[in-house]
């Protein structure tokens, strides 16, 4: 299906996001022929470019991030006819006229109708102004009957319950709640949204799917890297927010939300919303027992960060979902920078036999696991016991496989791809909506304002490149902080 005819507007164009992953999603739409057929793209920021640099400069970026996909010269020519860039300052509502006028000279030159996608690839601090400003410029809202306006924004939604709050409250002043986009990129990974098709698509998991079968959950997003260039942001972030407050928590959602009536966005998100509000709330003596957070080596010394840092790089946590299904039932998150690995996936342990029968027979949750690997080497696999050849009953633990790469011929879009047609095609299904967002946020905010209290009391640290010994808590093995020591 093809996206209404429009124009997509990113704001914060010569930065990082635009050229790592957004031109290059909208590139590779182009080259599958996904984009509306009349479409431009005009890119807006501060830095003084005309056009033509403007493309110069994001041509380098699209060659970098395609390498090794299939694509030609004359495509990229192609897209690039319809990139514009628009040198202005976001931050005065009195420049917004020279948006209004680019805007309204691409519309006529492609013929569009008045259907906008705002995209803020911007730092948070300008979700408050860009939004005012086009309110103010009479740019928020289409005058014509069949127009639209929507607006993507990148996170963070606000860094605490009441600033997420009050950031909803403001977009939807300005716009309606159905034209508001809040993206969370692993939503758009494949491997995610098969959660939802495994888990719904057949009958034979779902009746173990719950606390009679399932001893506990594993949720973890692991990286090599550290903070690179983003001082400035993650000091001020840390690892909870920036990766458990959304796209942990996402992903928990899709594991442990219940069906919903059928396949459509409200119903979906009224399943998420349903699943945070059940989260057991931290008491703070829990908030010391069941979460670790450590912070690697070095990572004062980074630019843009405080000497004196406290903030995480490195959570690991357990927690349950007091409701029916999942009553007792341990799930466990761990995220963390300057890891050995870089890897996202969901482990799912199930219950043992209740009584061992056979020489070699595995007890515990390790024995039958359903592992969910969200990236890389996407895959789904299931372990369980088998009898060993030759004489006796000894079992030996075996594996079934699926690898997406044996799809030879499969494309897996990037993430960006996926939601940014989605955007185009008006289907927030695999958008966070604002109370889901605020429900999260309730769940996390003791948790921070407890470690605030703390400040280096309970901070851990850790070699980059080692695991340390937090992992334990995974594995239930820590029920009082663990007696790792400090620096
Ligand atoms: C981003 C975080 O949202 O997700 C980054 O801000 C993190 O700190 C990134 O590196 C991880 O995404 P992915 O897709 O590489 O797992």
């Amino acid at each position: 299906k093809k996206a209404d005819d429009q124009l997509l507007v990113i704001f914060g164009a010569s930065g990082d996001l635009t050229g790592r992953k957004l031109l290059p999603s909208l590139f590779e739409l182009h080259v599958r022929g996904l984009l509306p057929n009349r479409f431009c793209i005009l890119g807006a920021s501060r830095t003084n470019y005309s056009d033509e640099e403007y493309r110069t400069f994001e041509r380098q970026h699209i060659i970098d991030e395609q390498k090794g996909k299939e694509y030609s010269e004359e495509q990229l020519d192609q897209f690039l006819d319809f990139v514009y860039y628009l040198s202005f300052d976001s931050n005065n509502t009195d420049e917004y006229y020279k948006l209004r006028e680019r805007i309204e000279l691409l519309q006529s030159k492609y013929q569009l109708p008045d259907k906008i996608i705002y995209y803020l690839a911007t730092p948070p601090m300008m979700y408050e102004v860009i939004p005012r400003c086009l309110l103010e410029s009479g740019l928020n809202a289409s005058q014509s009957t069949d127009g639209w306006r929507r607006i993507i924004v990148e996170k963070p939604f606000g860094t605490s319950f009441e600033s997420a709050r009050a950031l909803s409250e403001h977009l939807r002043h300005i716009f309606h709640e159905e034209e508001i986009y809040r993206i969370d990129h692993y939503l758009g990974k494949e491997t995610v949204q098969n959660i939802l098709v495994l888990r719904f698509s057949n009958g034979i998991f779902e009746p173990l799917w719950n606390r009679n079968y399932i001893e506990s959950i594993e949720i973890s997003a692991t990286e090599t890297l550290g903070v690179e260039n983003r001082g400035k942001y993650y000091d001020s972030a840390g690892a909870m927010r920036d990766m458990i407050q959304n796209h942990l928590m996402q992903l928990m959602s899709f594991v442990a939300m219940e069906s919903p009536a059928i396949f459509e966005p409200e119903p979906i998100r009224d399943e998420i919303v349903k699943v945070f509000r059940s989260l057991r709330p931290f008491k703070p003596k829990e908030i010391d027992t069941q979460i670790v957070r450590a912070q690697y080596k070095g990572y004062r010394e980074e630019k843009n960060v405080a000497p004196d840092s406290t903030t995480e790089t490195y959570v690991a946590m357990k927690f349950f979902i007091d409701n029916w299904r999942w009553s007792g039932v341990p799930f466990y998150f761990v995220t963390g920078k300057e890891m050995p690995e870089k890897k996202s996936e969901i482990v799912i342990h199930f219950k043992s036999t209740p009584h061992k029968l056979f020489v070699g027979q595995c007890s515990g949750g390790s024995c039958n696991k359903l592992t969910i690997r969200i990236q890389p080497d996407e895959s789904i696999s299931l372990k369980f016991g088998l009898k060993m050849p030759g004489a006796g009953f000894e079992v030996k633990q075996v594996g079934m496989d699926f690898r997406y790469d044996s799809l030879s011929k499969t494309y897996l879009p990037d993430a960006y791809e996926r939601l940014l047609l989605d955007a185009m095609l008006g289907d927030s299904t695999l958008y966070a909506r604002s109370d889901a967002l605020e429900t999260s946020w309730k769940f996390i905010d003791p948790i921070l304002h407890h470690w605030k209290e703390e400040g280096e009391k309970n901070l851990f640290y850790y070699q980059p490149g080692e695991n340390g010994p937090f992992q334990k808590i995974m594995l239930g093995m820590v029920e009082k902080p663990c007696s790792c020591k400090s620096k």
